[in-house]
């Protein structure tokens, strides 16, 4: 995808780090994974607040009550098709492809305000601490220098359901911050992470975060569900943030 160029990481928030103690035990764990690509996991990154703030929006953003309610209303979804968001593709002209099977938004087209958006909001907490401690104690020399040169960042929100999918692509940034979520229980099936040219699998789950060099081949593995859970949105959230620099 390419970056608007009017849209410029904010200063962080003065705000300091939630406090975890209050968290359903699971405490928030990070791994770096210091291979020929490194890439980062943290499991169990937002708090119960982040959280609840972060399902508001995603359920706003997904249901569309035009649907049952309003005949009068155009029937269209909140949530765009691949051809309408950036998507990676193959091949030109008649012979273009899309990788993708999804639906996304590129929230920064949506809010002309950050502030209006929770997810927004909350998702510059994640930039504050790759810039202040996770990238500089990084194990690996690209996440311990690299950081210094971002200052850009751009949101795009990704729901895959049933035959979901994202073929083997790059993006066009310096660094993507992945965060799952999903509906509890976990009604899909696939959906995980692969990183294509090592062959790295990162299973899909719940409030994980991963972080990759972006230029990393990576690709989303079909998302699976069960007939009855078939367009229930409960399949795979995936809020992806593109850091990169403004001359990009
Ligand atoms: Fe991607």
């Amino acid at each position: 995808m390419k970056f608007p160029l009017s849209i410029f990481t904010k200063k962080p928030s003065p705000t300091e780090k939630p406090d975890f103690s209050n968290m359903w035990g699971e405490p928030e764990t990070i791994r770096w994974v210091n291979n020929e690509i490194p890439y980062c996991i943290i499991d169990n990154y937002y708090t119960p607040e982040e959280l609840k703030l972060i399902w508001e929006e995603l359920d706003f953003l997904c249901y569309d009550s035009r649907k049952k309610h309003l005949d009068y209303l155009t029937q269209k979804e909140k949530l765009k098709p691949p051809s309408e968001t950036g998507s990676a593709s193959v091949g030109e002209g008649s012979h273009e492809r899309i990788l993708k099977n999804n639906s996304a938004l590129n929230l920064d087209g949506v809010y002309a305000d950050r502030d209006v958006s929770n997810i927004l909001q909350i998702n510059q907490r994640v930039i504050k601490e790759f810039h202040e401690t996770l990238a500089p104690e990084s194990p690996n020399w690209f996440f311990k220098n690299g950081h210094k040169t971002i200052h850009l960042d751009v949101t795009l929100l990704s729901y895959y359901e049933d035959g979901g999918y994202y073929e083997p692509h790059v993006d066009s940034a310096v660094y993507t911050i992945f965060s799952w979520f999903h509906k509890e229980p976990k009604r899909y099936t696939g959906g995980d992470l692969v990183l294509t040219d090592i062959g790295d699998t990162i299973e899909a789950r719940n409030n994980r975060v991963v972080i990759i060099p972006s230029f990393a081949y990576h690709e989303v593995l079909p998302i699976v569900m069960e007939d009855e859970y078939v367009g229930t949105k409960q399949g795979r959230w995936c809020m992806a943030q593109f850091l990169g620099i403004p001359f990009m």
